[in-house]
């Protein structure tokens, strides 16, 4: 949800900051600009529309010189996504550049205050208010002016201030957006998140909510709103360059993917010693877990699917009641929860606003939390009672998958860990399922092999299936009315059941993040209540079918679809004769593995489905249109 970056120092910036907000890309791209202090009376700015290629080669026409800058990418809130609209803003001198993460709320208020006052809008958006706040309060401190500003804001924000007045400084402030300053030698950054920084430099600290930091080129000073000092520790962070570059694959979706067998061996190793889980920076004790009698998962996009696996990996490990909601749900709806509740919030960013106040709803009520996320000392990680990381690295695609995997590898943990304070399971049976688990990297290593071994049978499918696709289109828009198929057109259906139910919703919202296909997922003994009504020769229905309790009932679904006359493509376990019997479009083999750890492998078929069919329509995977990797707003 927007991306920051400034730099500081003795180097040109302009180049840096393009390469920070490439990295930053990710959090929204739908238009750009930088603001350079060049050593005259105003700043010189350059912003375009799109994405940062667009201001690249507009700065590569006219290069802005200069050694601090600020530099934003937006994924737009108020406003259209058009030049005006993006950031930076400037004053009416142009002496004073804004770039702002988050939601000003009383933005129109302040707006209407300002204008009468002189300020000149110069676009739709709440942030512009922040400049002209902070040129209104402006007595040659840039620092004073950003504070006094700050009081009269409602809202959120993350915002880097420069002024053509103080050169070489960089006034920036955090209230619920993610800020990092990294620290260089005699030069200093900030970025939204540290994978920008990672190029430059390892040591960072992690701003906190409330902190104002005014950085120069070898200082960096952090103070609270009323001006009093606040120290923040510098850290070393063990992410390194090369995870956040794509290493040889075309998409970092598909190296995200490839990453997940050794994520989750890793996970593995790092978390079991002596047949014990060991969860280090947890901060919750064993005492505190026995009080509770309830769990409740809070999680959005992705990471909910994650916690409607967790759910019955919980309830069948720790024997206890699991309820799953998304986050934007549960705020709103005085959610029934209390002390003896522990709310588990699930998120790769930690960052994700609707989260984070769900997980602070559960805190006012006196429920117990817990954050399982992937970003250190993110926000949802240091307002949590415990923490557990889930250590994948940086996940850089937007649609997410290595942090999927690593969530559900974690959540598996978790109710080994349950088991054993709660005793649950007996040891015997604890020591089988761990053995297991261990062999399960392999499997979803075997998928990977597959799938680069037919990587063109793959490319072949995704090509027949456009065509068809095209075809069923043409049928059902065609203006001759002969030809005119009243029918539903191409989308895919994704059924599970089980343990594989969430999958077949995860299956679906790749689909749709990436190729931009109607798909639905759903639970596949639920088809007869409905979407059975869609079945002709139009949809595509992915059935997730491994070996399992309910494969049977699955069987008897999948003969619904096909005495429809339904297209079928079933990821089975190895060695299934009975769905070939049942004459699928194509299938998909997995290693035979046992059904509660089986979406650790059925996930990855679904994953490279969707990766697969966004290349073949064409489409920006790692970017998809409208979506962003962390919301950070409502
Ligand atoms: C966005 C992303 C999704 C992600 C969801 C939750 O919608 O595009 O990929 O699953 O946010 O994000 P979180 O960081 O909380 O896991």
């Amino acid at each position: 949800m927007c991306g920051i970056f400034g730099y500081t120092g003795r180097k040109e910036a302009q180049p840096l900051i393009i390469q920070g907000l490439k990295h930053l890309e990710y959090r929204g791209y739908d238009s750009s600009g930088v603001a350079i202090q060049n050593g005259l009376y105003s700043i010189a700015f350059e912003k375009t529309r799109g994405k940062i290629k667009n201001l690249e080669e507009a700065l590569r026409r006219h290069p802005l010189g200069g050694h601090t800058a600020i530099g934003h990418t937006r994924w737009a809130t108020h406003g259209t996504p058009n030049q005006l609209n993006a950031h930076p803003h400037l004053d009416n001198e142009n002496k004073i550049a804004v770039v702002h993460n988050g939601i000003i709320e009383n933005y129109a208020h302040l707006k209407e205050k300002l204008k009468k006052s002189g300020a000149r809008f110069r676009s739709e958006t709440d942030t512009e208010v922040i400049v002209h706040l902070i040129a209104k309060y402006y007595r040659d401190d840039l620092e004073s002016a950003v504070r006094r500003a700050l009081k009269d804001i409602r809202g959120t924000y993350a915002i880097a201030v420069i002024c053509s007045k103080e050169p070489g400084r960089i006034v920036a402030a955090k209230l619920d957006s993610p800020l990092v300053v990294g620290i260089g030698d005699k030069e200093n950054f900030l970025a939204s998140d540290v994978s920008a920084l990672l190029e430059h430099t390892n040591q960072v600290i992690f701003v906190e909510n409330g902190d104002l930091i005014v950085i120069n080129r070898d200082s960096v000073k952090l103070t609270n709103l009323s001006g009093r000092p606040v120290h923040r520790p510098s850290v070393k962070v063990d992410w390194n360059v090369a995870q956040a570059k794509k290493g040889g694959f075309p998409h970092f979706m598909i190296k995200e993917i490839f990453e997940q067998p050794g994520i989750v061996t890793a996970i593995l190793r790092e978390r079991i010693r002596n047949a014990k889980i060991h969860f280090d920076e947890l901060k919750i004790t064993a005492s505190e877990f026995k009080k509770i009698k309830k769990i409740v998962v809070i999680a959005c996009g992705t990471a909910y699917h994650a916690g409607l696996v967790g759910k019955y990996i919980l309830e069948a490990f720790a024997d206890i009641p699991v309820g799953v909601d998304t986050s934007s749900e549960f705020r709103y709806r005085n959610p029934k929860v209390g002390k003896d509740t522990l709310v588990i919030a699930i998120s790769q960013s930690g960052e994700t606003a609707d989260t984070l106040a769900g997980l602070r709803e559960a805190k006012a009520k006196g429920a117990l939390t817990l954050v399982i996320c992937n970003v250190l000392a993110s926000s949802l990680s240091r307002e949590a009672g415990g923490v557990i990381y889930t250590h994948a690295g940086p996940e850089i695609a937007v649609a997410s998958t290595k942090a999927y995997t690593a969530q559900l590898a974690l959540l598996y943990l978790l109710g080994f860990y349950f088991a054993g304070i709660f005793k649950t399971l007996p040891n015997s049976k604890m020591r089988k399922l761990l053995k297991e688990f261990f062999q399960i990297p392999s499997k979803m290593q075997r998928i990977l092999e597959l799938y680069k071994r037919e990587e063109t049978e793959w490319a072949k499918n995704a090509h027949d299936f456009n065509k068809r696709y095209h075809a069923q289109l043409e049928k059902y828009f065609s203006t001759d009315p002969l030809k005119r198929k009243r029918s539903p057109n191409g989308f895919f259906l994704y059924l599970g059941r089980g343990i594989n139910f969430p999958n077949a919703l995860e299956g679906a919202l790749k689909l749709k993040e990436i190729a931009y296909i109607p798909a639905e997922g759903y639970p596949a003994g639920e088809m007869k209540h409905g979407p059975i009504a869609l079945i002709d020769e139009n949809p595509w229905v992915i059935c997730i079918a491994p070996a399992s309790g309910t494969y049977e009932k699955m069987i008897s679904n999948i003969q619904e679809i096909k005495a429809r006359g339904g297209i079928i493509i079933p990821i089975i376990t190895e060695g299934d004769n009975q769905m070939r019997k049942l004459n699928p479009l194509y299938s998909i083999e997995i290693p035979r593995c046992s059904e509660l750890f089986s979406p650790l492998v059925t996930v990855l078929p679904l994953q490279l489905i969707a990766y697969c069919a966004a290349r073949e329509f064409g489409e920006d995977i790692d970017q998809p249109r409208n979506l962003a990797k962390s919301v950070t707003v409502e």
